[in-house]
This record gives structure tokens, sequence and C-alpha cells, in this order.
């Protein structure tokens, strides 16, 4: 039966989507807001422990997403959100692209104004770049993380560092893992995220993937129960 407190929590989240899209919509999308979501209520409701965890998560919008679906389910745990604050960094070959150093830049003032603006406990934010902020700050069990550094060197890193500490049952999504054979309308924008994912899993890769409505085809990795 749906409670009062259900229904205004639906009602809420509807509306911040709503204003995710019509905000943020240079990096979330109906696909990714539903995935994401599924996978926090997974965990949630499996009661998979650890930290949640966002790699790159420029101005907060999917941060934000993440909260506000915590709070609804009365999951308090904070939200660790990890970026330079300065855009990426420079792309390797296995990029395939040239990305400006800096691209993609947005500052911590930015995400709390994110959160300020739908009133909501901002994230736990750990400015740098990844190699020198992951070893040593990244909880050290995750329930689920949210990968979407754009860049090979930045996803091998992640990898190395997220995978590892995912308890029994937690997962990880990767955006831009883009794999056209699995979904045809699949953009490839970031070769180099599913070149490291390769690399780190072998093959076959556990690596399942999300195809969305529209062009997204995410990469879903969870640990297994044994
Ligand atoms: C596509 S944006 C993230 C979008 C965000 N997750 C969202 O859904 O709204 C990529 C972010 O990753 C950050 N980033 C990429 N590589 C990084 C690295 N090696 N160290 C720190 N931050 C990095 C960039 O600064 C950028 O803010």
């Amino acid at each position: 039966m749906t409670t009062t407190k259900q229904a205004a929590d639906e009602r809420d989240l509807e509306d911040l989507r709503e204003w995710l899209l019509r905000e943020h919509g240079e990096t979330v999308d109906p696909d990714r807001l539903r995935f994401v979501r599924a996978e926090v209520e997974r965990i949630v409701a499996e009661g998979v422990p650890g930290a949640v965890v966002e790699l790159g998560c420029f101005r907060g919008a999917m941060t934000l997403w993440i909260r506000s679906i915590l709070d609804a389910l009365g999951d308090d745990r904070p939200v660790h959100a990890f970026d330079s604050f300065q855009g990426l960094p420079d792309s390797t070959e296995e990029d395939e692209i040239v990305m400006p150093l800096g691209a993609m830049s947005a500052s911590q003032a930015e995400v709390l104004a994110t959160f300020a603006e739908r009133g909501k406990t901002p994230p736990l934010m750990y400015p740098g770049w990844f190699e020198d902020t992951l070893p040593t700050q990244l909880p050290e069990q995750i329930a689920f993380g949210y990968l979407d550094g754009d860049l090979y060197s930045s996803t091998v890193v992640s990898l190395a560092e997220c995978v590892p500490r995912l308890a029994l049952g937690g997962a990880v999504l990767f955006d831009d893992y883009a794999d056209p054979e699995a979904n045809p309308l699949t953009v490839v924008k970031f070769p180099g995220v599913k070149t490291a994912c390769d690399e780190y899993f072998g093959s076959p890769s556990p690596v399942e993937v999300l195809i969305g409505e529209g062009d997204l085809a995410y990469g879903r990795y969870v640990r297994p129960l044994s």
C-alpha cells in the first residue's frame, strides 16, 4: 500500500527529475536517471553495506539525484563526490580523441549551488586528481559507485581503486561505456572508457550493458555475492 509519505516522495522525485532534465541536460537524461535510481534502490533494498560514491561529479546533477533517492528511501549515508574541479586531465592515445585539458570544468561552489537550489544536504567533496585522492580518500567499502571520468586514464584509476572496495552485491555503473554492439544507437564519444574496462575485467567481461530507450549503453558491474 502506498503511504502519504511515499506518494509525496515520488512527487518530489518526479519534480526533481523534470528540473534536472531541464537544467542539467548536458550530463543527465531519462535513461541515466532511471538506471541510477534502480541501482540505488536495489543496494538499499538488499542492505548492501558501504559508501555511495561518484567519481567525476561535475556540477553535481547526478550527485543530487542520488542524494534525493537515498533521502526518499530514508537512507542517510552521505554521497562522496570526487572531482578535480578543474575539468578533465590530458587525454591519451587510448581515448582516440583529443579533449582540451580542463574541459568539463565545474567548481565546488557550483555543486553547492545545485544542492542549495533543491534544499538538499551537499555531498562530501574531495577535490583533486583521481590518482591523488582515490587511493587514500575513497571509503574502504563501497556499495555503489557512479564512474563518470570520461577518459581512459581516469577510468583506469577509478577501476583500480573502486572495484576492489566493492561490498558483496555492490555495483558500479560506467557512464560512456558505450558499446555499439549492444546498442547500435550508441554514439561512442569516449572510447577510452570501454577500453579501460575491457583491459581491467578481461574476457569474457562480467560487465553487463544496460540499454536505454535512447542512445545509452551503460556498463554495470556487480560484485558477486560469493
Ligand atoms: C562528464 S563530467 C561528470 C558528470 C556528472 N557525473 C553528472 O552526471 O552530472 C566528468 C567529470 O569528471 C572529472 N574528471 C575526469 N577525470 C578526472 C580525474 N582524473 N581526476 C579528477 N576529476 C576528473 C571532470 O572534472 C568532470 O567534472
